[in-house]
């Protein structure tokens, strides 16, 4: 059969991954073969899961071109996310657009540093094995609050020449934040190309100030709100080094030493009330 021409969003799986007390991580996989077939590492989709619902981006963290799937990983944190984890099998999503944003830009850059917080660790490992691929020493600090949550660490084994596993609780591997294992690596390492970082916005603030003081390159990939992903509606509007940008076709990947962090952490919470409150109505 040529799908091409036949795109019906169906769910191959859906499945969880993790879960500690109220947070839930689930790995999803969808026939959406176009958006397969052109995606690049670093690009993700803005899916709506019915009707109703609003349009939230999920980052593409795997895909199968010869079966036209794509696997997107999520925690729930929310309404949306909460709908989407009550899919099963054969369920059909109602809407998805992609790949969006601009690729990663993958190329040689010597010794690469990746540090993964939490579901952050979705969006790293495909540019990860990417930067891999293309030659690069990769070691990745990956972090989740604990062991039952982090995710991908066979998927990081191997793919790095080396990997540093830290829970906030010490229930598995370092005990402590990956920002003290990354302070701890440049401050015995001689010399570190670049670093690339993904997970919640204070992480990836953090990781770039302590880069910053190294004078080392640091990558991030931002995750503001979103609506229409094409650059139309400004909600995903940030500052970088005084001028405007949008994370959806900008972006996701910025230069960590030019954003304003608090402007990002301020916008991104700013339907917080609405959030708690709809979220009732499930
Ligand atoms: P809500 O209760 O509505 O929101 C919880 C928090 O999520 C909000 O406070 C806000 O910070 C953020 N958020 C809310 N609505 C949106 C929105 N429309 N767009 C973006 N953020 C929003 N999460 C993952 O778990 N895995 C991923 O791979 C992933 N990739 C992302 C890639 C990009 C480019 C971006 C921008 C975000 C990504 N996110 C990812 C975040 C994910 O989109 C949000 O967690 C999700 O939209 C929350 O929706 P909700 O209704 O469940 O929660
Ligand atoms: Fe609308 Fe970026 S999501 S401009
Ligand atoms: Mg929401």
């Amino acid at each position: 059969m040529d799908f091409q021409y036949s795109f019906i969003p169906k769910v191959y799986f859906n499945k969880l991954l993790g879960s500690y007390n109220d947070v839930e991580i689930y790995e999803i996989s969808l026939f959406a073969p176009i958006i397969a077939k052109h995606y690049l590492p670093g690009q993700f989709v803005i899916l709506m899961v019915n009707e109703f619902s609003e349009r939230i981006p999920l980052t593409i963290t795997k895909t199968n071109p010869s079966e036209g799937s794509i696997n997107l990983i999520y925690q729930v944190v929310g309404f949306t996310t909460k709908l989407l984890s009550k899919l099963k099998q054969n369920d059909v999503i109602y809407h998805i657009v992609g790949p969006l944003g601009r690729p990663a830009e993958i190329k040689y850059y010597g010794k690469v540093i990746f540090v993964a917080g939490g579901v952050g660790a979705a969006e790293v490992y495909p540019v990860a094995k990417a930067f891999k691929e293309c030659g690069n020493y990769v070691a990745i600090i990956l972090g989740a609050r604990t062991k039952s949550l982090l995710i991908l660490e066979e998927d990081f084994r191997k793919i790095s020449d080396i990997l540093y596993v830290t829970t906030d609780d010490g229930s598995y591997g370092e005990k402590g934040f990956v920002t003290d294992v990354l302070t701890k690596i440049l401050n015995e390492e001689e010399h570190i190309d670049l670093v690339y970082t993904v997970g919640p916005l204070v992480m990836m603030k953090n990781v770039s100030e302590i880069t910053k003081k190294h004078n080392i390159k640091t990558i991030v990939s931002l995750n503001t709100i979103m609506v229409d992903g094409t650059g139309m509606c400004g909600s995903c509007r940030i500052s970088c080094s005084g001028q405007t940008k949008y994370v959806c076709c900008d972006g996701p990947e910025f230069d960590g030493h030019s954003i304003d962090w608090q402007e990002i952490i301020a916008r991104n919470n700013t339907y917080l009330l609405q959030e708690k409150e709809i979220l009732k109505n499930l």
